[in-house]
């Protein structure tokens, strides 16, 4: 099962790959999409799922079951959302990618040498040595006010770093730097 929430969300003029563009990838998996991030359609619990056959009848045998249907207004917006002009898909994408470059070129300028992320809202940032993921973000509450989500509650692979939605604008992200700038841990 490939979750590919954030396929339409790639930077540099990169796209995300689809499961199934691998060869075979029908016969072994599904991928499944939801239009809350592509759309803005968060909390609208509408998506859907592509792939093995077998694995989608499973799904809707299920989803009969459990979930009934959704609201026929929901289902229409989400068909307008995938069928009319993709023009705001990609002002959305532009949208996040200049967030990404002013908060990570502002991050680089205080010395915390961060990865820019290829894609979707997130920047994941490496912790500095002496902090773990939690003692992290609980320093950065504290001390600067600045709210970052904790890597280790993402898996133990998050652990070391801190999660920050490129969820705000442009200036609000810049104060975060300037914020943690007066910390000079870097
Ligand atoms: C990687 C990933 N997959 C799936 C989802 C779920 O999306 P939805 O709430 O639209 O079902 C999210 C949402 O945060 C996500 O980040």
């Amino acid at each position: 099962v490939h979750d590919f929430a954030y396929g339409a969300i790639g930077f540099d003029g990169k796209k995300p790959i689809s499961f199934l563009q691998a060869e075979g990838a029908k016969d072994v998996g599904v991928e499944i999409y939801t239009l809350s991030k592509t759309y803005n359609m968060a909390g609208w619990r509408v998506g859907f799922a592509v792939g093995n056959k077998s694995v989608i009848e499973a799904l809707e045998l299920l989803q009969d079951h459990l979930y009934v249907s959704l609201f026929p207004a929901i289902q229409e917006a989400a068909a307008s959302a995938l069928l009319d002009s993709q023009t705001c898909v990609e002002q959305l994408v532009q949208l996040y990618e200049g967030r990404r470059n002013v908060f990570i070129e502002g991050l680089r300028s205080i010395g915390w040498e961060v990865k820019a992320p290829a894609a979707s809202f997130f920047a994941w940032l490496k912790v500095p040595e002496g902090f773990t993921s939690e003692s992290f973000a609980d320093y950065l509450l504290t001390h600067a006010h600045v709210a970052v989500a904790a890597g280790n509650g993402f898996g133990e692979f998050g652990e070391g770093y801190v999660r920050v939605g490129l969820l705000t604008s442009e200036e609000r992200l810049q104060e975060a730097v300037e914020r943690i700038r007066t910390l000079n841990l870097f």
